[in-house]
């Protein structure tokens, strides 16, 4: 099973299993992971799974989709190495990829 490290915007670090196949917003809701809201249960249509992806894990990720593109012009706080994270499955080349949350996810 892959870790995925999910930090929040104060630092906290949570290191989770996660399920192949899932995605990565469904990840940190089935692990209490705070941060990552999912309001619209992963139909890339509310902003509230946003992660910073960490840079060395940009290159192994899906493209960005287009849906998740315009979602993401919506979202506050956007870098360039934003992502939804309910648009990412888990694969097994995730193991160890580190998420960071935004403060406008904080609960
Ligand atoms: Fe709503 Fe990802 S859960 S856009």
């Amino acid at each position: 099973m892959p870790k995925i490290v999910y930090i929040e915007h104060d630092g906290r670090e949570h290191v989770v299993d996660a399920k192949l196949g899932s995605s990565l917003m469904q990840t940190a809701l089935d692990n209490a992971v705070p941060g990552i809201l999912g309001d619209c249960g992963g139909a890339c249509s509310c902003g509230t799974c946003h992660c910073y992806v960490d840079a060395a894990w940009e290159n192994k990720l899906p493209p960005i989709g287009e849906n998740e593109e315009v979602m993401l012009e919506g979202t506050l706080h956007t870098e360039s190495n934003s992502r939804l994270s309910c648009q990412l499955e888990v694969t097994p080349d995730l193991d160890g990829l580190v998420l960071r949350l935004p403060k406008s996810q904080v609960m």
